[in-house]
C-alpha cells in the first residue's frame, strides 16, 4: 500500500517539475549571489557564490560524513554537494514545493532549447548512477524520503543507490533535469550559460493614444477583466474599460465619477500626491484595496504619525531646517486601507467605493519633501505588500538614511496586510480573517486562544507556486507561510514575514526587504518570470538605474549612484565607507549625459516586462524610459536568465490610425509625450505609456510601419508594410527640437522623481 502511495506520489512530483520557471542568479534563501571576501576552501567557486565560509565548511563536514571511498563517486558526490554554492542555486534546487536534497542532474533527454551550455552532452545523471550505484553512502542524499515523496524511511546506515532505486531510468526520473521550459540542470560543475545570438532590438515601438488623462498609476482589476484602475497625482482614483487593441476604441472614463476621490486626505505638490494603489490579489472577492499617499498634517488631522527623523536613526528634527517652507515631518506618507465592499456582495461589480479609511496600514513623517517613492504592490509569488520607499529628499541623502538599517528611508520594505495586529481593537471579526489570498486559496486564519499575537497559515502554500513553499530551499525552514505579528506598532498596523531578512540580520529592522536605495520610481514583477522583481531607482547627478531586487539586497545608495563611487556633499549624518557594504550594481541604465549634452536626462521611470504578443518583436523585453520622453529603452537578457542584459534606445512614433491623434513634436516625428510618469499593464499584458498628454499603448508595429517578421500582418485590417524601407531609421532623433521644446516647457521638474 504505501508502495504504491509512493509511486504515485512521486509521478504526481514529476508532473509538477516541468511547471517552474527559470531565473537569474539567485541562491536558495532568495538573496543574490556575492563576492566571497575569502576563497572557498572546498567547494570551487569563487566568484559570485552563495556560500560564505562557514556553510562551505559545513558541506565539508557533510561530504567527509558520507565516508565514500570510491574516488569517482566521491569526487561526483563532492560536486552535488558543492553545488549549494553555485550563484544559481535557487534554480537547481527549486521545486514547485520547496526544495530538493540534490540539484536537478543533467539528463541526456534535456531540452536543446536551453541557455545552458554543453547540456544535451552530458548525460551526468548517467554518470552519477554508473559510478556510484555500488557504492556505499553513509546518510546518502539520494534517499527516497529525502526526496520528500516516497515513504520507506531510511536508516542513517551506508546505503548503495541500487538500495533505493532499481534501475537507472527510475533514479534519473528521479533527480534526471527536466526538459522543454528551459531550466537549469546541473552538470557536475558551475553552471554556465551559453550566449545565444543577441537579440535584436525592435525597430520600433508603436504607440496608439487612448485617452486624454494625466495618470501617475494604472493597475490591471484583480478580477481578470478588461477593466483598470487609473490614479492621479491630486487624489483621484478611476475605473476604466480597456478598449480593444485596433478597434479604434478610447479608454472608457468617465472623469466626473472617480471610483474613490481622496482630495481630502491627500497633500498635493509638485512631489506629492497620491503616489501608488494596490488592489487585493483576492480584491474580487474581498474589495480590499490599498491607496499610498502624502498628507500634510497641519491640513488634515489624520495625518499623524512618527518622525523618519528621530534619535533611533542619528536625527534631530529640530535641526533639519525647513524644505519648500515645509517643517520636517509635517507631511507623511501614509498607506491607507479602503474597501469596496459596501453595497452588493460582489466587489469587482462595484462602480466606487466611500473615502472612507478602513484601517490605517502605515504612516510616517517625512524629513524633507521629495524622495518618498510610494509604490506600492502585491508580490505574485507570496502575496505580500511591497513598499516602495526613497531616501526622503535633500541632496545626496545627508543624513545616511538609505544605508542605516534602523531607519526605512531609502528600503523597499515588505509587509503581510492579512495578519493585523489590531483586529480586535478596530472591529474586524476574527471570521474577516479567514480571506483567501486569492493566487493560490491559501487560507490565513487567526488561531483561536492566540490572544491575537499570533497567527498561522492554515491549507497549502503549494499552490502559491513557483516553489515558495515550506523547506529551506527557499525560504527558512518552515517560515514561509507563518507570519509573525509585529505590533510594537512604531509606524502602523500590519504584521511581519517571518522570513523577511530581519530573522538573519538582527539590525534590520523588520519591514525592510532591500536597502541603499534613492527613489525607486516604478517597480514591477515579471508576469512569467516572479523572481524578476525589476525596479528603477532615480539618480542623483550622474546615473539612472534599474536593479533586480533581491531579498535583503543592498543596491548602494549613497555610497553608489549606480555603479559609480558617490562623495556626499552633506555628511551631517556621517558617512558609510564603500568598503563597508556588499552591494549590488544595477543590471541596465542610463548616464545622464546620454540622452543629450546640454540638458542631460531628468530621470528614470521603470517598466515592465514586455509579455504581450501584440508586439511579438517586443515580447521579453524589459521597457523603461526618461522623464522627458526623449528616448525609451528596451533591455534584451543575452543569456536568457543570467540577469545580463543589453539595453537598446528604441525609436517609437504614434500609429496613422490612434484613436486620438497624436501631437508631434514641433518639427519632428516624435509624439509629444511631454512626461512620462508610469508605465501600466492590463490583464493581456498589453503595455501603456502614462503621461503628461495622455494614455499611450504599445501596439502591433505595422500600424506605426515597422517591420516586425514575428508579426502575423495578415491578421491585420489596416495596410501592411509591404516591401518597405527601414522605418526604424527614418525616425531619427531630432535633438535640437527637442531641446529647445522641453526647455521653453512650463512644466518644469516634477519634484516627486527628481
Ligand atoms: C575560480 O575557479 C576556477 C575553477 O575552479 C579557476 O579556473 C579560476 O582561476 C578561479 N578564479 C579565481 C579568481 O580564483
Ligand atoms: C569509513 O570507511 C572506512 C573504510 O572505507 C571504515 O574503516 C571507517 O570505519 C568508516 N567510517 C565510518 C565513520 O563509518
Ligand atoms: C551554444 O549554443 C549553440 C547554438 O545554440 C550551440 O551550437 C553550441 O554548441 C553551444 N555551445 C555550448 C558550449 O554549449
Ligand atoms: C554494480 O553491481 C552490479 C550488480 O552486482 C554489476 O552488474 C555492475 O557491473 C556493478 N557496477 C559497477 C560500476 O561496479
Ligand atoms: C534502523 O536501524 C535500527 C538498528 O538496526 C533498527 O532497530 C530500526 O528499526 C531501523 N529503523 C528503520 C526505520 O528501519
Ligand atoms: C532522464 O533520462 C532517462 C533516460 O536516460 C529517461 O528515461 C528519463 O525520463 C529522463 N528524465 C527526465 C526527468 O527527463
Ligand atoms: C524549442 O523552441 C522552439 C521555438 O521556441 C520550439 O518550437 C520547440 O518545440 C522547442 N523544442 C523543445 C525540445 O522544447
Ligand atoms: C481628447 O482630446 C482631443 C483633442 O483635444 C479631442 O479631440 C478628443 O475628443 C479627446 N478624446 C477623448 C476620448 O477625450
Ligand atoms: C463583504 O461583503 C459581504 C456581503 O456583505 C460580507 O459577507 C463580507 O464579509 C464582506 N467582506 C469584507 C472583507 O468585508
Ligand atoms: C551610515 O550607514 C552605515 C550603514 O548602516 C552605518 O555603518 C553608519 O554608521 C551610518 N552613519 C551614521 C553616522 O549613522
Ligand atoms: C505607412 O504606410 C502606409 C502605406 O503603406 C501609408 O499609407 C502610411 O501613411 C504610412 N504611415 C506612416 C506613419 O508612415
Ligand atoms: C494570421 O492571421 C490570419 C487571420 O486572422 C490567420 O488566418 C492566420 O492563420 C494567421 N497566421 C499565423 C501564422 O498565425
Amino acid at each position: 500500500m504505501d508502495g504504491v502511495f509512493t509511486i504515485i506520489l512521486l509521478f504526481c512530483n514529476l508532473l509538477l517539475l516541468p511547471d517552474f520557471s527559470s531565473s537569474h542568479p539567485l541562491c536558495t534563501d532568495l538573496r543574490a549571489p556575492f563576492s566571497p571576501k575569502t576563497p572557498l576552501s572546498f567547494c570551487p567557486y569563487n566568484v559570485s557564490v552563495c556560500c560564505n565560509s562557514a556553510e562551505d565548511l559545513q558541506l565539508q563536514k557533510q561530504f567527509q560524513a558520507m565516508n565514500v571511498s570510491d574516488p569517482a563517486c566521491s569526487s561526483l558526490l563532492k560536486s552535488i554537494l558543492c553545488a549549494r554554492c553555485d550563484q544559481f542555486s535557487s534554480e537547481l534546487f527549486k521545486t514547485e514545493t520547496g526544495s530538493r536534497p540534490v540539484p536537478i542532474l543533467c539528463n541526456s533527454t534535456v531540452s536543446v532549447n536551453s541557455s545552458q551550455s554543453n547540456r544535451a552532452a552530458n548525460d551526468f545523471c548517467q554518470r552519477v548512477w554508473d559510478s556510484c550505484q555500488n557504492v556505499s553512502v553513509l546518510n546518502s542524499p539520494f534517499a527516497p524520503s529525502l526526496q520528500g515523496r516516497a515513504g520507506v524511511p531510511v536508516n542513517s546506515t551506508f546505503s548503495k543507490l541500487t538500495a533505493f532505486w532499481e534501475s537507472k531510468s527510475i533514479f534519473c526520473n528521479a533527480f534526471g533535469g527536466v526538459s522543454d521550459d528551459g531550466s537549469l540542470c546541473f552538470d557536475g560543475g558551475p553552471v554556465s550559460l551559453n550566449n545565444t545570438e543577441t537579440p535584436r532590438p525592435p525597430n520600433g515601438l508603436c504607440l496608439e493614444k487612448i485617452g486624454n488623462g494625466s495618470y501617475l498609476n494604472m493597475v490591471a482589476h484583480p478580477d481578470g477583466s478588461n477593466r483598470a484602475f487609473f490614479s492621479s497625482q491630486p487624489g483621484k482614483i478611476w475605473l476604466a474599460t480597456i478598449p480593444e487593441e485596433g478597434s479604434g476604441g478610447t479608454l472608457g472614463l468617465d472623469e466626473s465619477n472617480p471610483f474613490i476621490d481622496l482630495t481630502d486626505e491627500v497633500h498635493y505638490d509638485t512631489g506629492s500626491g497620491l503616489m501608488g494603489m494596490a488592489f487585493h490579489p483576492n480584491f474580487a472577492n474581498n474589495g480590499r484595496f490599498f491607496a499610498s499617499f502624502n498628507c500634510d498634517k497641519e491640513k488634515w488631522p489624520g495625518c499623524s504619525g512618527r518622525c523618519s527623523c528621530n534619535s533611533d536613526v542619528g536625527c534631530d528634527p529640530s535641526k533639519l531646517g525647513s524644505d519648500n517652507r515645509a517643517q520636517p515631518c509635517q507631511y507623511s506618507s501614509v498607506i491607507a486601507e479602503f474597501t469596496a465592499n459596501d453595497t452588493t456582495s460582489q466587489p469587482s461589480l462595484e462602480k466606487r467605493a466611500k473615502p472612507l479609511e478602513v484601517r490605517r496600514i502605515f504612516t510616517m513623517g517625512l524629513p524633507f519633501t521629495s524622495n518618498h517613492g510610494g509604490q506600492i504592490l502585491f508580490g505574485p509569488a507570496d502575496g505580500y505588500l511591497y513598499f516602495m520607499m526613497g531616501d526622503g529628499g535633500n541632496k545626496g541623502d545627508p543624513y545616511n538614511f538609505s544605508q542605516n538599517k534602523k531607519s526605512l528611508l531609502g528600503k523597499i520594505m515588505r509587509l503581510n496586510i492579512n495578519n493585523m495586529p489590531s483586529a480586535e481593537f478596530d472591529g474586524i471579526e476574527a471570521s474577516m480573517e479567514s480571506c483567501s489570498i486569492g493566487i493560490g486559496g491559501a487560507t490565513v486564519v487567526r488561531s483561536a486562544g492566540d490572544g491575537g499575537t499570533r497567527s498561522m497559515m492554515i491549507g497549502s502554500w503549494l499552490a502559491l507556486g513557483r516553489g515558495m513553499g515550506e523547506g529551506e530551499g527557499i525560504g527558512k525552514g518552515k517560515t514561509v507561510g507563518e507570519s509573525e505579528i509585529y505590533d510594537r506598532g512604531l509606524w502602523g498596523n500590519y504584521s511581519i514575514p517571518t522570513d523577511n531578512p530581519f530573522s538573519d540580520d538582527k539590525e534590520l529592522q523588520p519591514e525592510i526587504w532591500a536597502l541603499g536605495l534613492r527613489n525607486p520610481w516604478r517597480c514591477s514583477f515579471d508576469s512569467e518570470r516572479p523572481s524578476y522583481f525589476m525596479c528603477a531607482d532615480t539618480g542623483e547627478d550622474r546615473y539612472e538605474e534599474v536593479d533586480i531586487i533581491s531579498k535583503s539586497g543592498n543596491y548602494g545608495w549613497r555610497v553608489y549612484e549606480g555603479p559609480l563611487v558617490y562623495n556626499p556633499p552633506l555628511s551631517p549624518g556621517g558617512n558609510t565607507s564603500t568598503n563597508s557594504i556588499n552591494p549590488i550594481f544595477p543590471v541596465m541604465g542610463y548616464n545622464h549625459s546620454d540622452i543629450n549634452k546640454n540638458e542631460g536626462s531628468a530621470s528614470i521611470i521603470g517598466g515592465y516586462f514586455y509579455r504581450s504578443m501584440t508586439d511579438p518583436c517586443t515580447y521579453g523585453r524589459y521597457l523603461y524610459a526618461d522623464l522627458y520622453a526623449s528616448a525609451i529603452w528596451a533591455g534584451s537578457e543575452n543569456p536568457e536568465n543570467s540577469g545580463k542584459f543589453t539595453t537598446t534606445q528604441v525609436p517609437f512614433s504614434c500609429a496613422h490610425d490612434s484613436p486620438i491623434q497624436c501631437k508631434s513634436v514641433p518639427g519632428s516625428h516624435l509624439p509629444a509625450l511631454d512626461y512620462i510618469f508610469s508605465f501600466g499593464e492590463d490583464n493581456k499584458k498589453d503595455i501603456f505609456i502614462l503621461t503628461s498628454t495622455g494614455v499611450y499603448r504599445v501596439v502591433r508595429p505595422s500600424r506605426c510601419n515597422y517591420t516586425c517578421s514575428k508579426e502575423n500582418v495578415t491578421a491585420v485590417a489596416s495596410p501592411g508594410p509591404g516591401p518597405s524601407p527601414s522605418y526604424g531609421i527614418r525616425l531619427s532623433y531630432p535633438q535640437k527640437e527637442l531641446v529647445l521644446f522641453f526647455c521653453s516647457s512650463l512644466l518644469l521638474l516634477l519634484g516627486f522623481i527628481l
